[in-house]
């Protein structure tokens, strides 16, 4: 982890958020090749679950919540974590993840996530767990700390009716717009609603790098249905096939990194008849990725009841009105990032080379002349490098030998890296790279574009 947190930084993935200014806990910014990446996830994301179905459309909602959306949810009381203070080294952490990593070092699997703040101390006591930083055992009592982040409206004079707050999940929009989509397009069960945006919650344990922050980005779906017509079960194990294949296939990560966990009947919110997290191997061990949960009519019930509005739908053929139910994909993308990361980091001697899948990658491709000091090698491959721009992201290197500008390329997971020689000038073609083989093949100009096209694409 150590080595990715670094190489984030000196490539520009990743900056610690506000560094100039000693940093924020748990926040992190996104340097110019780590937008690039969240950018091609986002796109992916998009492209797979809203442009290529039928049955589904896109969204965009605000981030500034009514505070009546999360009193309707549950949000505002039950959304806490449970908190505990090291009274030797003043280490603050999450209890729940005191006790599991302090049984997951043992190998012992033990989840206890929605246990109430007694029964935690209890396990705590009783275990005698130590503090994870100073190891001493020196535990203020467990406490509950809400994680939403309150705003105040300046508009409104009135001190209560001006607190907002900061949505914690994207999914709350889908649900208060559910009747403005429903009255604005023509979907007819099943059909889904799909989210990208940030979310924020006030995370008081410290996080493994990106993988907790305070601020994140989601990726969100609600997906209808009328349960009296559709089987909720085939319906639950196809999206989470669909999910295993965008990570596997699309952004191809290795199955054996990969695992499903369903979630104990305690740990499980008490609206859910289902929970499944997709986990991956993080170097700190398996982790939710993503999780997919059967919220059954629970939002739009709740909604129905805080609003006063009608949010039923009425079937067209039989003109039944009933609340549909729901089956929620939702996934973090500092996450998929993570993972990403994670999973194309390859160490290959002293060769350090991020095998990314190419569409994730930053660069699609890097131009080199292969000597800076020739104009006419210089202003040739300059030219191929103007034409690829055009179409993907290119990177031009004329510093240093080619070895070096190979290795640069590898650990930013550039796929292809094409050097314009002095036979180039007369054959008209280039050397084409290849940054996992380092196979090397000559490629005609006229070719190059489709030649790199349809090696990020297939
Ligand atoms: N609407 C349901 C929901 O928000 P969640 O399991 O709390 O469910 C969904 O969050 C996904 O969002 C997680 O699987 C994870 O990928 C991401 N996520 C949640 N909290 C996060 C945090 N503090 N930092 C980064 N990603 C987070």
């Amino acid at each position: 982890m150590e080595k990715i947190v670094s190489l984030c930084k000196r490539r520009g993935f990743v900056f610690p958020s506000a560094e100039i200014y000693g940093g924020v806990a748990n926040s992190y910014d996104f340097g110019p090749l780590g937008a690039e990446i969240l950018r091609n996830l986002r796109n992916m994301w998009w492209e797979r679950f809203v442009h290529h179905r039928e049955d589904m459309l896109g969204l965009d909602a605000s981030i500034i919540t009514h505070a009546k959306i999360f009193e309707a949810t549950g949000h505002i009381y039950g959304f806490a974590d449970s908190m505990i203070d090291c009274k030797n080294c003043r280490a603050r952490f999450r209890a729940d993840h005191v006790i599991e990593d302090y049984f997951e070092a043992q190998g012992k699997n033990e989840k206890v996530e929605g246990r109430s703040i007694e029964e935690l101390d209890d396990i705590i006591q009783k275990n005698k767990i130590p503090c994870t930083q100073c190891k001493k055992f020196n535990w203020t009592p467990v406490r509950k700390f809400n994680q939403l982040f309150p705003v105040r409206l300046g508009i409104i004079p009135d001190e209560e009716k001006s607190l907002a707050y900061l949505r914690a999940e994207t999914a709350q929009g889908i649900f208060t717009n559910f009747k403005s989509i429903l009255d604005s397009s023509r979907l007819r069960l099943p059909f889904g609603i799909g989210q990208i945006g940030k979310s924020f919650r006030n995370e008081v344990t410290p996080g493994n790098f990106i993988f907790r922050t305070l601020e994140f980005e989601q990726g969100e779906i609600e997906y209808f249905f009328n349960p009296e017509t559709t089987d909720w079960e085939p319906l639950f194990e196809a999206w989470k096939q669909e999910m295993w294949n965008f990570v596997v296939r699309e952004i191809g990560i290795q199955e054996n990194n990969l695992r499903w966990r369903a979630h104990t009947d305690e740990e499980r919110s008490f609206y859910s008849k289902r929970t499944e997290d997709l986990d991956y191997r993080f170097p700190f061990g398996f982790k939710e990725l993503w999780g997919i949960a059967y919220r059954t009519d629970y939002d739009l019930s709740r909604h129905e009841q805080f609003s006063g509005q009608n949010l039923h739908y009425t079937d067209p053929e039989t003109g039944k009105s009933f609340i549909p139910h729901v089956i929620e994909p939702a996934v973090g993308f500092t996450r998929l990032f993570l993972m990403a990361l994670c999973d194309a980091y390859t160490e290959d001697g002293d060769r350090l080379v991020l095998k990314l899948k190419p569409r994730l990658a930053p660069y699609k491709a890097a131009v080199f002349p292969l000597l800076a000091n020739k104009p006419e090698l210089v202003q040739f491959a300059r030219k191929i490098y103007e034409d690829l721009r055009a179409q993907f992201m290119v990177a031009w290197d004329d510093r240093g030998n080619i070895g070096k500008r190979y290795y640069a390329q590898d650990e930013i997971g550039t796929p292809f890296c094409i050097t314009v020689d002095f036979d180039s000038l007369e054959k008209n073609d280039v050397t084409v790279r290849d940054r996992d083989s380092a196979k090397q093949e000559r490629i005609s100009i006229g070719e190059l574009a489709e030649h790199i096209r349809e090696k990020i694409y297939t």
